[in-house]
């Protein structure tokens, strides 16, 4: 058969065959989505040329959940992707290390020096603050002035005694309330310790416990928490900002107004105290108000900045310690062998005395159960330590395009067995063998991150778990409630919280 006879049998073949437009479309559509669904790390990596392991689809699942740190781990075993694994929330791309090596590569690069600002953070004016502020020069001022005026170790010890009367205060109010109920839950004591401490700091104020204005502090404080700690869809889905469904912005934004006029009326306080001669400068002893009100030229902030560096610092300060230190008494009921094994210990450094600094420096088995609760149980197990890439950047062999928003599940590190051996007992004794230093160094065990955006307030929050945590065992053995349990089911909010609050018997302990 001859071409000319076939064109002549089938003319439609003399032409190119044309799609209508629906075909294209169709197979358009259809080529993107199996792109998409075979792109490892679902949606938003769909675009990127990285070819990094992890689930296709979407994992509103894992984040919606009470524990997406565990369902995380999960999944990085499942994908062995360890080292890094990518995932898309809506169009948000991420990559996640639950390794160490990785994770020290991730926390300690430049590229990775900011923080993506959720809406809540935006809104309650965080992305003024040092927490979320974009890594620059005015993030750099406020960790030098901080790092000088808040944290550095006179400013720590020259609190120490106020510290110190805020333990005696646990303790009584822990008698106080086991004298009306029988039982104590102790979330309640040392949250409203733990804020009076870092009001003291921060504002040079302290309150009553459950009474007048701290009350009012206390909800403002819970309030902030929610919003900073809750899934917010608009962050991952643009389109929904606008409808802003789940109510946070509006929440928020009823929540400055009440902010700034609190933290707004103790500015004004100290400025009254300036005005009347009641304030000399350097003396060592004003507080973070004074520091920042002392500021000059270009170093001087104004006034809303003010309020949200301050507020940071209640929010960063207050329920990690206070969270850390429920954990450590819930395993104190749990195991009692190792509760009269340090609190005798603290008989042998300080009798009947009460605590101080340079007693805990001599504690060595103390710091051990602090160290072990903070693998166990780490406050911030990975979404308080979020970072965003600034630029494309390279992690180990992966391309990490720009804008990309990058983990660490410290919570999977610290639950490996090759990284530690039987990771799920609760044992200090490891410690006492292997002294891994905690601050940033080892990624192993980094509860408060690594490189340049680790955690300023480190020391100051394990002064005040040391402290407080000798002085609650030196005062009281810890027993379970009759006929209750401890209950060491996790839930994330902003940070890791027993689910259920540790509800016990304080005995009173009588040291000879
Ligand atoms: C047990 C207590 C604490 C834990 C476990 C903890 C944990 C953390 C973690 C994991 C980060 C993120 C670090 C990173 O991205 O590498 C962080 C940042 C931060 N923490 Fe803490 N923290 C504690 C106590 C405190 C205290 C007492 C303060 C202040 C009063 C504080 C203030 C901050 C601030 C301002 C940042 C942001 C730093 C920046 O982005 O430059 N923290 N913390």
């Amino acid at each position: 058969m001859t071409p000319d006879f076939h064109l002549l049998l089938f003319p439609e073949l003399a032409q190119p065959p044309i799609l209508s437009f629906q075909a294209a479309l169709f197979i358009f559509l259809v080529t993107l989505l199996l792109a998409f669904y075979f792109t490892p790390g679902g949606l938003a990596w769909a675009l990127t040329k990285s070819i990094i392991p992890g689930p296709v689809s979407a994992l509103l699942g894992a984040f919606t959940g009470p524990t997406p740190h565990r369902a995380l781990a999960k999944l990085a075993r499942s994908h062995h992707a360890e080292k890094l694994m990518a995932f898309s929330i809506g169009l948000t791309r991420f990559v996640i290390s639950s390794e160490p090596e990785t994770a020290k590569e991730i926390l300690g690069s430049t590229a990775f020096a900011d923080r993506p600002v959720k809406e809540s953070a935006y809104e309650l004016l965080f992305h003024r603050a040092m927490g979320f502020a974009p890594y620059g020069e005015y993030w750099r001022s406020l960790r030098r002035i901080s790092a000088l005026h808040l944290f550095s170790p006179k400013r720590i010890s020259s609190f120490e005694k106020f510290r110190r009367q805020v333990g005696v205060k646990m303790v009584e109010e822990v008698k106080r309330v086991m004298s009306v109920n029988g039982h104590v839950e102790v979330k309640r004591v040392l949250h409203f310790g733990s804020l009076n401490n870092v009001m003291m700091t921060v504002f040079g104020k302290c309150y009553e416990f459950f009474e007048g204005e701290g009350v009012e502090l206390e909800g403002l404080v819970s309030e902030g928490y929610e919003l900073l700690g809750v899934f917010n869809w608009s962050d991952h889905f643009p389109v929904l900002g606008w409808l802003d469904l789940q109510g946070v912005r509006r929440r928020c934004r009823s929540l400055v107004q009440k902010v700034n006029a609190f933290v707004g009326r103790i500015i004004e306080e100290h400025r009254i105290k300036r005005v009347n001669g009641e304030y000399v400068k350097d003396e060592g002893v004003g507080d973070f108000v004074d520091v920042l009100l002392d500021l000059e030229n270009e170093s001087k902030l104004s006034e809303p900045d003010m309020i949200a560096v301050l507020w940071e610092m209640i929010f960063r300060g207050t329920d990690t310690v206070a969270i850390l230190l429920e954990w450590i008494l819930a395993r104190m009921v749990l195991h009692p062998e190792i509760q009269a094994k340090v609190q005798s210990e603290i008989d042998s450094v300080c009798g009947s005395k009460v605590v101080s600094d340079s007693d805990v420096a001599n504690m060595r088995y103390l710091q051990c159960i602090v160290k072990e609760a903070l693998r166990v149980h780490p406050p911030g197990p990975l979404l308080s330590w979020a970072r965003l890439a600034v630029h494309d950047v390279t992690v180990g062999e992966n391309h990490i395009p720009k804008g990309t928003t990058a983990m660490v599940n410290m919570w999977a590190i610290t639950h490996d067995e090759k990284v530690w051996a039987e990771p799920e007992k609760f044992k200090p004794e490891r410690f006492m063998e292997d002294d891994v230093s905690i601050m940033g160094s080892d990624l192993r065990l980094a509860p408060f991150g690594s490189g340049r955006r680790v955690c300023p307030g480190k020391a100051l929050g394990l002064a005040s778990v040391h402290l407080w945590l000798a002085q609650l065992l030196q005062s009281f053995r810890w027993v379970p409630s009759d006929g209750a349990t401890v209950d060491l089911e996790e839930c994330l909010k902003l940070s890791m919280e027993m689910k259920k609050p540790l509800a016990c018997k304080a005995v009173p302990r009588v040291v000879v």
